[in-house]
């Protein structure tokens, strides 16, 4: 039988490489794309293979036509494959974030992955087929400043066991890959939000508030990101292996540190991860504590 995936956000970095990887093994890629030129691109890397699929997971619109365009190319069979992959990232402190930034942080990482799947689970349940959501070691793991994604990556994972436990009598698979520091354009793209959000959101009071904590942590991050990222094919490789697997994995932590912190993040208690977290990071410690109010 033909096996077939729908991927989103294949523009670049995790997204493209699983396309190409998939591709390679013999899958028909339906690959999601916001540009034409990216889905070009893409066609031409994978010798024709790869079929760009215009879609935006904010765009109910655009995901509506997009299920209807994979429904025409796989009709009975149905899609053996769906992979929730896009996602953005920008760093702000919670005191801060506008709500629509927030907002926007849930709607593309969290709502957008089910509204995508919604519309292509008739499709998946005709095959049978796997689901597969790209989440993040911020699923398991909050790193101050990045609380508006690990918020949305956090959801996703309790989103994705609640689709393993309700698909089971269609018999579809659900997995979650979590990938921690991956050396896609999304550290670059942190940073750059990052910096910008400092000089021109950031109120005065809230500039001298968090301005040099929030520019230290993207640096921090931007440094763990070349120093211990993985390129993005070994997380595609995760992503074939959990549309493969004879017997998938429910989980696939992947990449940089995925699987030690999440370990940790298991054992530890939350104080002690805390002081790994800042550590890691190189903020400083906690000010020394005040006297309690009615001691
Ligand atoms: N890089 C890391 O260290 C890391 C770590 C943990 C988890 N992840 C996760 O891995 C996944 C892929 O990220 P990446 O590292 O490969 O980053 P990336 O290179 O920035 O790719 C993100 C992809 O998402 C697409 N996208 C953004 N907004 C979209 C929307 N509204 N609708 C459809 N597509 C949209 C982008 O398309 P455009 O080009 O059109 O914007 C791009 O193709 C994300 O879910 C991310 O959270 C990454």
């Amino acid at each position: 039988m033909p096996r077939t995936v729908m991927i989103t956000g294949t523009s670049s970095g995790v997204g493209r490489a699983s396309a190409l990887a998939l591709a390679a093994r013999g899958f028909t890629v339906f690959a999601g794309v916001r540009e034409e030129s990216d889905g070009e691109a893409l066609r031409r890397a994978s010798a024709d293979e790869i079929v760009p699929v215009r879609v935006d997971v904010t765009d109910a619109g655009s995901i509506a036509a997009a299920a209807e365009r994979v429904e025409r190319a796989t009709g009975a069979a149905g899609l053996t494959g769906l992979v929730n992959n896009a996602g953005i990232g920008a760093p702000w402190p919670m005191e801060l974030v506008p709500l629509e930034e927030f907002r926007r942080h849930l709607e593309v990482n969290l709502t957008g992955q089910l509204a995508v799947t919604q519309a292509f689970l008739p499709l998946i349940k005709r095959a049978r087929g796997r689901i597969v959501n790209v989440g993040s070691e911020g699923g398991r793991i909050t790193l101050p400043f990045l609380g508006p994604i690990t918020a949305a990556k956090h959801g996703l994972v309790s989103m994705t066991d609640a689709l393993r436990l309700e698909l089971r009598p269609w018999g579809v698979s659900v997995s979650i890959v979590e990938p921690g520091a991956t050396r896609s354009d999304a550290p670059a793209k942190l940073v750059e939000n990052g910096r910008r959000a400092v000089a021109e959101r950031f109120s005065p009071q809230g500039r001298a508030d968090y301005g040099a904590a929030v520019e230290h942590v993207i640096a921090a991050i931007a440094a763990i990101h070349r120093r211990a990222g993985s390129p993005p094919e070994v997380i595609a490789g995760a992503v074939v292996a959990a549309m493969t697997a004879r017997r998938p994995r429910t989980r696939y932590p992947v990449g940089g540190h995925a699987k030690l912190l999440t370990r940790l993040r298991r054992v530890l208690p939350d104080r002690a991860m805390d002081a790994l977290v800042t550590r890691l990071l190189g903020l400083p410690g906690p000010e020394p504590r005040a006297a309690a109010p009615h001691a």
